[in-house]
């Protein structure tokens, strides 16, 4: 008996310690990603800092316990290649070092962003012995040859140090990180050329007179049907220059090859150190701009299985939104196959954007950008992105396993938006939302609504959101039954169980007959439905 139970502890021990060394990793299941963390899901509540936010020790200090009190769980900072090693060959990490320090102490994490080569499409945070040093890291050049601000991808000297650096903070991190407070590291920072569609220096001049690397043309004529419409707008696999096989989008699909051949490059390095993992971020292009207003060559939607083909080191791809359709920008990153994740998004409309990223999207991450701005006056109710994370945190573990399982949806709706009603479908109903209005005179309550709802039993459902009228039905496609509601609570959680704050019926709800959500408060409803014959 006792042996048994010692080999059971043993067995258990082993097992911790095995759990304990595997490494954090994305993975995409049944439409859901997923971030495993200690081999656990991890649903991320994020922020990315403001750019010169996490440039001292003192500003962990500061931000970070006002951060953990907010409810935001993990942290994307900024780490500068001029400041981990501003003289060649000297490595500083005593900031970054602070930062690990205070997030454990908050039992945050962190995300890395390597500022290295490229930081919106810019070289202002490499060091100044590269920024100097023109003949051995050389610029990217104009239409008239001017030198630009912008290093080239070209330059030798520049790759191999930018990856001597990534691998060394990599390196940093293996060694001072076993706790794996950092999660995952973004490698370089919404790369491409601005100014103009490609870099003009010589030796980018005399690639782009020769011809397409063979492994890159077959590579995307294995996915022909699959190619993006820009994509396949342009592509021609019998070509053999880049003007044959990309036509008009030749020089972004030309900066596009050399930014992900780099980034790649760069990437590997790390991963040889540190295997955590890493994605790239990506500027999008606005309606009508052209490649060069929005940097030429970036990991965006339109070509971005040209990263894909060549970047076998990079993870994922994740879009920052700063446009108004959250979710079309969402949708178009997976359906090229990367998991939900957002680094970077307007604060302003993030307390919304979120409940569609996690409920629709099935996201693991989401990342207004600035979070550092927020604060919390204590007299004044908490700012609604932190009333959605701090409801988001309440269902915990129910909600990373209702998105693997798909019984999440979401939606988000504004004043602006052309669509005055949505709906979505889980669990034989159908859920129609519309923006808040007073009664009698109909009076918008509020300009934005969202909800996540998420199918907890049969005919239970909890749905987290603000501004939102909903109108629950029978699904047609399931059944031929009527439905109504059976009860509605508004609930919060301490610790296992469940609280009624309040049950809604009457003017609350309509009578009886729609869930009239607080047009101020992000609130959880738990929603009993039935359905019966007719
Ligand atoms: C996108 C960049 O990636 C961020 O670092 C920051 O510059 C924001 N834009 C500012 O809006």
């Amino acid at each position: 008996m006792m042996k048994r139970f010692l080999l059971t502890v043993s067995l258990f021990a082993w097992l911790a310690t095995a759990a304990a060394a595997e490494l954090p990793k994305v993975v995409l299941e049944n439409g859901a990603s997923k971030l495993l963390v200690h081999g656990k899901p991890y649903l991320m509540l994020g922020g990315e800092l403001g750019n010169s936010s996490a440039g001292t020790a003192a500003q962990a200090d500061a931000i970070l316990p006002r951060l953990a009190n907010l409810h935001v769980n993990t942290v994307l900072m900024p780490v500068a290649w001029e400041q981990i090693e501003p003289v060649e060959g000297r490595f500083d990490f005593h900031v970054l070092d602070h930062w690990i320090a205070g997030a454990r102490q908050q039992r945050m994490h962190l995300v890395l962003l390597w500022f290295g080569s490229w930081k919106n499409g810019f070289s202002e945070y490499a060091p100044a012995w590269v920024k100097a040093d023109t003949q051995r890291f050389p610029r990217a050049r104009a239409v008239d040859g001017a030198p630009l601000e912008i290093l080239s991808t070209f330059g030798e000297e520049t790759l191999r140090l930018d990856s001597h650096a990534f691998a060394a903070l990599m390196a940093h991190v293996r060694t001072t990180d076993p706790q794996q407070t950092i999660l995952m590291v973004q490698v370089e920072n919404e790369v491409g050329l601005v100014g103009d569609g490609r870099d003009r220096s010589a030796p980018a001049n005399r690639a782009f007179d020769g011809e397409v690397p063979p492994s890159l043309v077959q590579a995307l004529a294995a996915k022909r049907g699959t190619l993006t419409p820009e994509l396949a707008a342009h592509f021609n696999p019998q070509g053999r220059s880049w003007k044959e096989v990309f036509g008009d989008a030749a020089d972004e699909a030309f900066m596009a090859w050399r930014y992900a051949s780099y980034a790649d490059a760069v990437a590997s390095a790390g991963k040889q150190q540190y295997a955590l993992p890493m994605y790239m971020n990506a500027q999008l292009p606005a309606p009508l701009e052209r490649a060069g207003e929005y940097p030429s060559g970036g990991p965006h939607p339109y070509y971005q299985q040209v990263y894909q083909a060549v970047a076998t080191h990079i993870d994922f791809y994740a879009p920052d939104i700063y446009w108004p359709d959250f979710a079309h920008w969402v949708q178009r990153y997976r359906s090229l196959g990367n998991p939900a994740f957002i680094p970077e998004a307007k604060i302003e409309s993030a307390p919304y954007n979120a409940l569609y990223a996690y409920g629709e999207a099935k996201a693991f991450g989401f990342c207004p950008f600035g979070i550092d701005s927020l604060s919390r006056d204590n007299d004044a109710p908490p700012p609604l992105l932190m009333q959605v994370y701090g409801a988001l945190d309440e269902l915990g573990e129910q909600l990373t396993q209702a998105q693997a399982e798909n019984r999440t949806r979401g939606l988000v709706l504004h004043a602006t938006s052309p669509r005055p009603t949505q709906t979505v479908a889980l669990g034989g109903y159908l859920f129609t939302a519309a923006l808040a209005r007073s009664w009698p005179d109909k009076r918008l309550l509020s300009n934005d609504g969202a909800m996540l709802v998420l199918e907890s039993a049969a005919d239970e459902f909890y749905i987290i959101g603000s501004g939102l009228t909903v109108s629950i039905t029978r699904d047609p496609d399931v059944d031929a039954r009527v439905a109504g509601i059976a009860s509605i609570e508004e609930v919060s959680r301490s610790g296992a169980d469940w609280k009624i704050e309040r049950r809604l019926n009457g003017d609350q709800s309509n009578q009886g007959r729609q869930l009239s959500m607080d047009a101020q408060k992000v609130r959880i409803y738990r929603v009993r439905l039935y359905a019966a014959t007719r």
